[in-house]
């Protein structure tokens, strides 16, 4: 089992695949001037199932891959179905911005995926294209029908901004009537990129009593321990309703996750910058036993609460990273 030095247990692994994308949310990605990961920079399958055997054997049992998009690594679904037969990894998922998934959905069933969280900030094709920069709103639509046709359950993240898709709030939530969906809204984060506004006016509390507004008979619901959304139901609807408030909380109390960036970097923290690359320790010809030596090691220093430490330091060059390039 690995545990850090505050006493929580680390079973979730989130592996961001590659850096590239094929959409450029305005939230994530600048439209240009983008610098990607050289090809021999990025882990290669072999090295990162090596990396999810040794953390499954150290006791990890969930593991995402993010981006970036997944699917636009070359061979994804290959890289899929060799950790999906890993021994110790009972829940593999992944998010993704749906527009390269749809093909793939019987082999993710196949390979006992059973949840796929699905970005989408917007019912609406024109809003998609104005907050994406791309013209795909079908290809999303389409996947999440299949998805559903599959019966892989399905998680909506929507980031709620300003001006982009408060419109598409309550369309959103009336999606968890019929359909057996969670939505799940964001609060945005800034990045060096975007113009988040630090003090965010479309935080979890507006977001809640907006969506009150619309449904007083909302209700609460238990929250799964290290959950990430805070998360509602309306009675008599087939889905939930979360609000992931993703600036204004901090998820550190419980966390149970750890991060693989593209380049092989451990993040024992979404806002740590730093970690130790473990694509280069294996580069370097470490063993199983020394390469896991250093995950315990590193994950001992987990910060207690990065984003508090965080917080309160944020100058605009400071600003964390895309999370694309973490992951998420
Ligand atoms: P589940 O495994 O379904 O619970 O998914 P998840 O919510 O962990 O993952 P997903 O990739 O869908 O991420 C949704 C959002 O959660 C991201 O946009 C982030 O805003 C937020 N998030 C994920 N992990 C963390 C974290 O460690 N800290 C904070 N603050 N936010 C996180
Ligand atoms: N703020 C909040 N959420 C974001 N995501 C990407 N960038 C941001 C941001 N600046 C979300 C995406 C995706 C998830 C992994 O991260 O919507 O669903
Ligand atoms: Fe791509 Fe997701 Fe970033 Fe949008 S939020 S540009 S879909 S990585």
């Amino acid at each position: 089992m690995l545990t850090d030095k505050f006493g929580r247990t680390i079973n979730y692994l989130r592996l961001a695949v590659v850096d590239r994308c094929n959409l450029r949310c305005t939230y994530c990605m600048p439209e240009n001037g983008l610098v990607w990961i050289k090809q021999k920079e990025l882990m290669t399958d072999e090295e990162m199932l090596r990396l999810c055997s040794i953390f499954s054997e150290l006791g990890v049992n969930k593991i995402r891959l993010t981006g970036g998009e997944p699917f636009v690594r070359k061979n994804c679904i290959d890289l899929i179905g060799k950790i999906s037969h890993l021994d110790g990894i009972t829940d593999l998922s992944l998010t993704t911005n749906g527009l390269l998934t749809g093909q793939y959905i019987p082999q993710l069933k196949k390979f006992g995926v059973k949840s796929v969280n699905l970005s989408l900030d917007t019912l609406d094709e024109e809003r998609f294209f104005r907050i994406t920069r791309r013209k795909s709103f079908d290809k999303v639509m389409k996947t999440l029908d299949s998805l559903l046709e599959h019966d892989i359950k399905v998680k909506i993240n929507t980031v709620v901004m300003e001006n982009q898709n408060i419109e598409d709030i309550i369309p959103l939530v009336l999606l968890t009537k019929q359909l057996p969906i969670d939505v799940r809204f964001i609060e945005e984060m800034p990045f060096n990129g975007n113009d988040a506004d630090i003090s965010l006016k479309w935080n979890y509390p507006q977001i809640y009593q907006h969506i009150k507004d619309h449904f007083p008979e909302i209700e609460k619901t238990e929250d799964p321990k290290s959950s990430t959304s805070y998360n509602y139901k309306i009675p008599g609807f087939k889905g939930d309703v979360g609000i992931i408030a993703a600036y204004t909380r901090s998820f550190c109390g419980d966390c149970n996750r750890i991060r693989i960036t593209p380049l092989g970097v451990l993040r024992t923290c979404l806002y740590e910058g730093t970690g130790i690359n473990l694509k280069d320790e294996m580069r370097s010809g470490k063993t199983d036993e020394e390469l896991k030596n250093i995950i315990v090691n590193t994950i001992q220093n987990k910060p207690k609460d990065g984003w508090e430490a965080q917080k309160f330091n944020l100058t605009e060059s400071q600003i964390h990273q895309s999370m694309a390039t973490i992951g998420g």
